[in-house]
């Protein structure tokens, strides 16, 4: 009888590390923090298990763990003081923003660092939306896209090494690039999270970053999971405009859409895993249900072979500890 025996190529370890095809690396991991106003705050977010709002006097400390891990890059969200929010969404864009001064921060105690802006008014509007309002309550698309090109290069004048917008405008790619060259940072890569989906796992993120909207849903700019297609027209269209990377978010429930994505275009990929796909790994396994790392470890496996290159992941500090420990 005449068969296949795949399984002469698992018998031991060694064996099946010689054959094995995706490997994680900590260089693929960038971690979220959440910088916060105020002073000696360490908030642990109640749906996020081991996930903090920070203070910048408590940032150092946190740094220094990132950088002992050997994670080498980093994005930073806001959280300002809800008495600062305002219809615009101004914290986003000034030079004293939180963003703008952690951001100062980090790359003149950590030069080596990469840090990453998330470009969103989101975290800064008193509404919670992602741009600026009209009567109906419907964000304008192309007067929030003066303020977001503003954000970025406030951004990139504080030092952030990437420019990562968020908040799914059309033409927010080809706006902050201009914003961008226009003020002479033209080596600054742009990060887009090209395929954003209106998701409900990002429940625990607006907890983090005080960022819900306070009437409605983001589903009039953020994409239906349903579609597909409509994911490499999102995509297309940010490759045209000059991103330098490509994102899609949420990770898990959208790991098609990663590949899809990969197989059309040639540029760097990320996945964000969100923070919703953190909070219900974090439960079961603080329950005792499950192997925290052999899944967390299996999940960053499927990212992998799905084809993404890098992983946003609130997980990242873990991961490190762990392949440390393993090697
Ligand atoms: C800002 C932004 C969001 C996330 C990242 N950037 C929230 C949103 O779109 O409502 C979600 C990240 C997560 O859930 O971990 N627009």
């Amino acid at each position: 009888m005449e068969f296949t025996r795949h399984r002469r190529l698992r018998v031991s370890e060694n064996m099946r590390s010689l054959v094995r095809e995706n490997h994680v690396h900590v260089e693929d991991l960038i971690y979220p923090i959440f910088v916060i106003a105020g002073e000696n705050v360490k908030n642990e977010i109640k749906s996020m298990p081991g996930v903090f709002q920070i203070s910048m006097d408590l940032l150092k400390a946190e740094m220094e763990e990132v950088v002992a891990l050997g994670i080498k890059s980093v994005i930073l969200f806001g959280v300002p003081e809800e008495a600062e929010k305002d219809a615009c969404g101004s914290g986003a864009f000034h030079d004293h923003g939180i963003v703008q001064v952690a951001t100062r921060f980090v790359k003149e105690h950590f030069p080596e660092m990469i840090v990453i802006a998330d470009t969103c008014l989101c975290e800064y509007t008193e509404h919670g939306h992602c741009g600026v309002l009209d009567e109906k309550g419907s964000v304008i698309n192309d007067e929030t896209l003066v303020l977001l090109k503003q954000t970025a290069v406030s951004q990139a004048q504080a030092g952030a090494d990437i420019i990562a917008p968020s908040n799914m405008m059309d033409g927010f790619v080809a706006a902050i690039r201009e914003g961008l060259d226009e003020a002479g940072f033209h080596h600054i890569p742009i990060m887009s999270y090209a395929v954003k989906y209106a998701s409900a796992f990002y429940g625990p993120f607006r907890d983090a970053a005080n960022s819900a909207p306070k009437f409605g849903d983001r589903k009039q700019y953020q994409m239906d999971p349903a579609n597909r297609l409509e994911a490499l027209r999102e995509a297309e269209s940010d490759v045209l405009e000059g991103a330098d990377f490509l994102m899609v978010k949420p990770a898990m429930a959208f790991m098609d859409i990663i590949r899809d994505v990969k197989n059309e275009f040639n540029l760097p990929m990320v996945a964000y895993n969100v923070s919703g796909e953190y909070a219900m790994i974090k439960a079961a396994a603080l329950n005792g249900w499950i192997d925290e790392k052999r899944i967390v470890m299996e999940l960053m496996l499927g990212f992998k072979r799905s084809g993404c290159n890098l992983v946003i992941t609130y997980h990242a500090k873990d991961i490190a500890r762990w392949l440390k420990e393993s090697r």
